[in-house]
């Protein structure tokens, strides 16, 4: 278990260059273990990240009585539900934990969890969670921390249900709890993310008839079988992809980014060539090549998929430090999601407010500074300054990245960066232990 004093040292001011394999989504593989709870049999997960994240999934599994283990990159599942509760002591590590509402609803139709953790990136709501439960006739209330459920009547009947948002979580609660109604489910304003595609794939797999998943409407018709647990490969993170690739074009570096899938980072790879670093994409390959090329300022709005992901948005905004001319960045998924810019004021970056919109006039020269990121993204963005910035900063929050990057500063160094990870207390470099 790493320190939370521990840090990430970075000397600033080289280009990366190289190739990097995009390991798989932590978003998608936090959804697709609780849905392999649904089913009986072994469950095999392959092109799994290996990320903390996944370490507080195994918890919360062994409280119901699943077993999860880690082979090398695939995670392997078995073992039947025996528990409706859920404790506090993982639960509240991560947010995507809130989805065992839905896997406990559609098992047994009672549910007692915890409200979830996460990332502390502004306020983030059930409401949307509770009115798909709501509409299934399952009654909720929130007591001292917990989320308690009971379905009215148990099977439910399915229900069409129309999303105020396209809510991740929410749509794919809706599609769990669905895969037990007895009747069709419609989902209407779902969300539309890959994550969301790649779990109706694998329930699917198990026996569960979706359709239109990636679209805004989801149609979920009953199963008469049991859910069978099957083998499944998890989807590339793009969210990893996207931050590689605005940390390639920033140290005007160049490489391969290697097992994409491109259409899930197009936003992505737009604003780049918009802003003047040269992209070509082969098949599951994106090249980037941003040497001698001056930087087009970029305009970024978050939005739901396709549009560009609130997740990229800290990272966005540290590159535009580096574009010549005036960008603006917005935030409508979490509007308060802005911490990384009170740390990055340290380097002496300086921004302003428009209304709801960051200005940002570059280029900014970054000064090295000690800075420490609270989330996980924030925490890449501050490592991203750092590499631009003149001389050496000192990152805290290692533990966030870990949560979800899949060997991070391994990767980093891979690409020639002047990256280690020292603790703080022994002032030694740890040696790298496998998942760093
Ligand atoms: C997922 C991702 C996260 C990403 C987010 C948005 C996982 C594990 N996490 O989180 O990385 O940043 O999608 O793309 O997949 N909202 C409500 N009420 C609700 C639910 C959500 O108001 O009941 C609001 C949130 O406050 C937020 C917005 O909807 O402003 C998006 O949240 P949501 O799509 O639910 O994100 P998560 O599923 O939590």
């Amino acid at each position: 278990m790493l320190k939370n004093e521990t840090y990430i040292k970075v000397k600033g001011g080289k280009a990366l260059k190289g190739n990097i394999k995009i390991s798989g989504s932590k978003n998608s593989i936090l959804a697709l273990i609780p849905a392999m709870c649904l089913g009986d049999g072994v469950g095999v997960l392959t092109n799994a990240p290996l990320i903390s994240d996944v370490e507080a999934m195994k918890g919360i599994l062994g409280e119901i009585g699943i077993q999860l283990n880690c082979e090398s990159n695939s995670v392997r599942i078995e073992g039947n539900i025996i528990y409706n509760e859920l404790s506090k002591q993982y639960v509240s590590k991560i947010r995507a934990s809130n989805l065992f509402l839905g896997v406990l609803l559609a098992k047994f139709g009672k549910a007692v969890v915890p409200l979830s953790g996460g990332d502390k990136i502004g306020n983030r709501p059930i409401d949307i969670h509770l009115y798909v439960f709501d509409k299934f006739g399952i009654k909720t209330k929130v007591v001292d921390g917990f989320v308690k459920c009971e379905a009215t009547q148990f099977p439910y009947k399915g229900q069409n249900i129309f999303l105020r948002f396209p809510s991740v979580g929410a749509t794919e609660n809706a599609m769990l709890v669905a895969s037990a109604a007895d009747s069709e489910t419609i989902i209407y304003n779902a969300a539309m993310e890959p994550e969301i595609v790649d779990l109706a794939i694998l329930l699917n797999s198990m026996g569960t008839r979706i359709s239109g998943a990636g679209t805004p409407v989801i149609r979920i018709k009953t199963s008469d079988s049991k859910l069978v647990r099957t083998s499944h490969e998890v989807i590339p993170d793009r969210l990893e992809a996207g931050t590689f690739l605005f940390m390639l074009a920033v140290t005007k570096g160049r490489g391969i980014i290697k097992n994409v899938i491109p259409e899930h980072v197009i936003s992505v790879t737009s604003i780049l060539a918009d802003s003047g670093v040269d992209i070509k994409i082969e098949d599951s390959n994106i090249f980037i090549d941003a040497t001698n090329c001056e930087l087009s300022p970029i305009h970024v709005e978050a939005l739901p998929f396709p549009g560009f992901p609130t997740d990229l948005q800290p990272i966005a905004t540290v590159y535009s430090s580096h574009c010549i001319g005036m960008s603006i960045i917005k935030d409508t998924i979490h509007t308060e999601r802005f911490n990384h810019l009170y740390e990055l004021s340290r380097m002496g970056m300086v921004h302003t407010n428009i209304a709801t919109n960051i200005i940002i006039e570059g280029i900014q020269n970054l000064a090295g500074a000690s800075l420490e990121g609270t989330d996980i993204r924030m925490a890449v963005s501050l490592v991203m300054a750092a590499l631009i910035a003149e001389g050496e900063s000192k990152i805290y929050g290692l533990n966030h990245i870990l949560r979800g990057y899949d060997n991070f500063v391994k990767k980093l160094m891979g690409l020639g960066a002047e990256v280690s990870v020292i603790d703080k207390d022994t002032i030694e470099t740890i040696v790298q232990k496998k998942c760093i």
